[in-house]
């Protein structure tokens, strides 16, 4: 692998230089072409999340055990003695005693920072409340190179939610490392962080802000959408969202490019009109699947395997 450094642990996107991030992608290729090798034989994957996940923990432990390594751990904390009122520091502790890796999942920002103060092996950040999904960037990374040759002066579009959507928080950034021309396009009230917009500044990065799909739809060479992350915000935010207007339905694709990728990190709820899978822009369903190489590849290296 010709990815040279990285940090013991993957907690935030900003661990990875553009360097690092194009070595990641180019080892995913490999393991794309062959998915079922042995060199994480004899290792062992924590796999702790202490919240709902479909993608990235059932990816994630394909991964490992494509690559010859075994998988222990839970999907629910009522299993776990946090029900008894251990702390996440004690809990990542021991786990890091059991086993080579851990991939948590936990709906707090900063868990998997903490998590890897406490731990004695690698930790991956599978999604830390609103805060940053650093592998789920690397899958759309790679898939976006996969879609349009290059991750570099691309124009992309981002729509939903964006103050709580860590997918996106952790792919703008990634993306600023690759001159990407980014369109927010969201209700006011779900406009991206003010600190993230202060470090596209900072890196001298182009970018506008939206209300309306049709404005931009012409130049976009990448259309991200994001769901609501209703469990982030309270009953009465959500009521006065806009119902309308942020779900994507084939008339609104009118003037897209004709070689425009649609890229969701899923799950969708209703803003994504299933009509939208049978077009040619539709890419999500692929981009789920490009989660297994990308994570055999981040397994591999901070494991330390042999390719
Ligand atoms: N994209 C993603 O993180 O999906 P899951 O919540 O199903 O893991």
């Amino acid at each position: 692998m010709s990815v040279k450094t990285l940090n013991r642990h993957l907690v935030s996107i900003r661990d990875l230089s553009r360097e690092d991030i194009v070595g990641i992608l180019d080892a995913a290729k490999g393991f794309k072409e062959t998915p079922n090798q042995t060199i994480l034989q004899g290792k062992l994957l924590g796999s702790c999340f202490f919240e709902p996940s479909t993608r990235t923990r059932l990816s994630f432990e394909s991964a490992m055990k494509r690559l010859g390594g075994d998988v222990i751990g839970f999907s629910d904390d009522k299993v776990t003695s946090f029900q008894k009122g251990e702390s996440l520091y004690d809990t990542m502790k021991v786990m890091s005693g059991y086993v080579d890796l851990i991939v948590l999942r936990h709906p707090l920002e900063g868990a998997a920072k903490l998590a890897a103060e406490a731990s004695d092996v690698p930790v991956i950040n599978a999604g830390d409340g609103a805060n940053e999904h650093p592998s789920q960037t690397l899958l759309d990374l790679f898939t976006i190179q996969e879609t349009r040759g290059t991750l570099l002066g691309l124009h992309l579009g981002l729509m939903g939610d964006l103050l709580n959507g860590r997918t996106v928080h952790s792919l703008v950034q990634a993306c600023s490392l690759f001159d990407v021309r980014f369109y927010f396009i969201s209700p006011p009230s779900l406009e991206l962080p003010a600190e993230i917009c202060r470090e596209l500044k900072r890196s001298s990065a182009l970018f506008s802000f939206h209300r309306s799909l049709e404005d931009v739809i012409d130049k976009l060479d990448i259309l991200y959408m994001t769901r609501v992350q209703r469990e982030r915000m309270s009953a009465q935010a959500d009521q006065h969202l806009p119902r309308s207007g942020y779900v994507l339905q084939p008339d609104l694709l009118q003037h897209a490019k004709e070689n425009l990728k649609i890229l969701h990190p899923l799950p969708r709820v209703d803003e994504l009109d299933r009509s939208i899978d049978s077009t040619p822009y539709a890419y999500y369903f692929q981009q789920a699947q490009n989660g297994i190489p990308i994570r055999q590849a981040v397994l591999d290296l901070l494991l330390g395997g042999m390719s």
